[in-house]
């Protein structure tokens, strides 16, 4: 029978239509490498050594998950960037090390204490005859005994303690958020008072009426706002929107009169529907768009909801102007911000 090379220059092929029987028969089988003994096999000195490496390996990744929760539940939020990165940070490492730990301890037990015995299975149908199916299950239950969890206690507390508190990170947080009570009230409430003057996003700088032109656009927040605590969360709720139209092109609802100041409105930057920044402005149609879901506002009459899924205006912030022609807050939004959902909570 003639061969030919293989294309990849290893060596030899059978031409096409030949059995595949004589094929395999031209390999010789290599069979397993000879069997090297560890050190654990034989010196019950190095496999006390293992247990206690798998032991710490598994206490690593309960000390991981233990620090990813205290981050989740004591580390406190004072609402700076710097707060939230090292909340995130601890979180990241305790998450880390808790799964890691788990799968170093389990790669570290297998190779140094279970049973390295090499076996060789032929190939059979996909779906084994009884027998072999009995053999199967013989053989984990072989392998449970082999892992000698029944003997070694300690590993077999490392063992349950590090799973069954691995999945608390994820857990812990969906439960809380989920079923946890929330404070409804404290959403009702943005840090608008009566004279708070509006500053710039995020330069934090005040703005007088003079700065604001006709169909110009700006983002604002109550002035002093970065150095009180909880900041973002506070910034969340209380970004407004300030535009300039031509007084004769605004439409006042009779309980919203005196709330502008000639053509400065104030409207909440976080739309009804599900809270997205609103911050697409045409200054031809007064249209102040959502871009996650393409609500459109009209920002001349209330911005009521000219198009798409939300269900409400944007809260107006009644505004005015102190004696040095600052824009300030008349009060608070007499409304909640945000999505209408929260209306409900009552
Ligand atoms: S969040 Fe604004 S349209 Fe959906």
């Amino acid at each position: 029978m003639s061969t030919q090379q293989s294309p990849h220059g290893h060596g030899t092929v059978a031409p096409r239509g030949h059995a595949t029987g004589e094929v395999a028969e031209r390999f010789e089988n290599p069979g397993l490498p000879p069997h090297r003994h560890r050190r654990a096999d034989s010196d019950p000195d190095a496999a006390k050594r293992a247990e206690r490496q798998v032991a710490v390996l598994f206490g690593i990744s309960i000390l991981g998950t233990i620090a990813a929760l205290w981050a989740y539940f004591a580390l406190p939020l004072e609402g700076t960037i710097a707060s939230v990165r090292t909340s995130n940070l601890v979180l990241g490492v305790g998450l880390a090390l808790g799964m890691t730990g788990i799968g170093l301890a389990a790669i570290h037990w297998a190779k140094t204490l279970m049973s390295d015995v090499e076996r060789v299975d032929e190939r059979h149908p996909i779906r084994s005859d009884d027998d072999v199916r009995e053999t199967a299950v013989q053989m984990l239950k072989d392998g449970a005994a082999d892992s000698g969890i029944g003997r070694r206690p300690l590993l077999k507390g490392a063992l349950v303690g590090a799973v069954a508190l691995a999945p608390l990170p994820f857990v812990v947080p969906l439960v809380g958020n989920l079923g946890g009570s929330w404070d409804v009230g404290a959403l009702k409430q943005t840090a608008w008072r009566a004279g708070r003057r509006l500053a710039i996003d995020p330069t934090d700088v005040p703005i007088k009426a003079s700065d604001v032109t006709i169909g110009s656009i700006f983002s604002v927040m109550p002035e002093g706002l970065p150095d009180e605590p909880h900041y973002l969360e506070e910034k969340a709720k209380a970004v407004v929107i300030l535009l300039r139209l031509d007084p004769r092109d605004l439409t006042e609802a009779e309980d919203r009169k005196g709330w502008s100041y000639e053509g400065i409105i104030a409207y909440s930057k976080i739309c009804t529907h599900v809270g997205c920044p609103v911050a697409l402005y045409e200054q031809q149609t007064h249209h102040l768009l959502c871009p996650c879901h393409q609500s459109t506002f009209d920002v001349a009459d209330g911005a009521k909801v000219l198009f798409g899924p939300a269900k409400r205006p944007l809260p107006q912030l009644p505004i005015t102007v102190d004696d040095e022609g600052y824009l300030i807050a008349q009060s608070d939004f007499t409304e909640p911000v945000g999505p209408s959902f929260w209306e409900r909570l009552k």
